[in-house]
């Protein structure tokens, strides 16, 4: 069974705070940092870029969850400054040759991750299977924190998991992304999902200080 995992949602962490809170991570082993990369086409929003990654690199060595909401992003991945120890995720709507970008991506060697959105059938990853090691699952439509979850994904994950089973790959990590409260975690992580992103529904919530004990009770719900 693959480890559980927390990847925080640095789209919602306070700027002015950047330092204090990685410390905070780092002292309290957060796994990754999702990192929402927006284009304002792909999604209609725009978010975190390279020189914020770049700034990141030089104060942490948490490994990154480098989500890329953006079209064509085979051609942009020289961008990213990727590590082995990374996992990136391509959308299967972002490119019209989403198996050419996910070999363009495996020369990076990191962690090749394709996300789903809400409305994406399940049965899409049929044919790259063989090529990734994970999944991202979207709980929301991708583009803005602190949405409601799309009622559907919730039976949606139950049958990704059951699916997975049934491929004989249990061994694809999956990670759920959007609204991820502690209920939610605690069913989802039933249901195989075992990367949880961490957003303002469970971690950013409070002041900086609650951070740990957040990350506490999350932690206590996975284990
Ligand atoms: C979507 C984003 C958001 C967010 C998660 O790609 O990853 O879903 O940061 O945090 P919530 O939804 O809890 O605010
Ligand atoms: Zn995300």
């Amino acid at each position: 069974m693959n480890t559980k995992k927390i990847s925080a949602s640095m789209m919602c962490s306070d700027l002015a705070h950047l330092q204090e809170t990685l410390r905070i991570f780092e002292n309290n082993k957060v796994d990754y940092l999702h990192i929402d990369v927006m284009d304002g086409v792909f999604v209609p929003n725009l978010g975190l870029g390279v020189d914020y990654i770049r700034c990141l690199r030089d104060v942490t060595d948490i490994p990154l969850d480098l989500h890329l909401m953006i079209r064509e992003p085979e051609y942009k991945l020289s961008w990213f400054g990727i590590r082995e120890s990374d996992i990136v995720t391509l959308h299967y709507e972002s490119t019209e040759q989403i198996q050419r970008a996910i070999d363009l991506l495996k020369k990076y060697n990191c962690k090749c991750f394709v996300a789903i959105n809400p409305g994406t059938p399940i049965y899409s990853i049929e044919e790259l299977i063989e090529d990734i090691d994970g999944i991202n699952m979207l709980m929301v439509n991708p583009g803005f924190a602190g949405q409601k979850m799309v009622p559907s994904t919730m039976r949606k994950m139950e049958k990704m998991g059951a699916y997975l089973q049934e491929l004989g790959k249990q061994d694809i990590e999956i990670e759920v992304d959007g609204n991820i409260t502690l209920e939610k975690a605690e069913i989802l992580s039933g249901y195989g999902a075992n990367i949880f992103v961490a957003g303002t529904s469970c971690l950013f919530t409070g002041s900086l200080d609650q951070y740990a004990s957040n990350l506490s009770a999350l932690k206590r719900i996975l284990q």
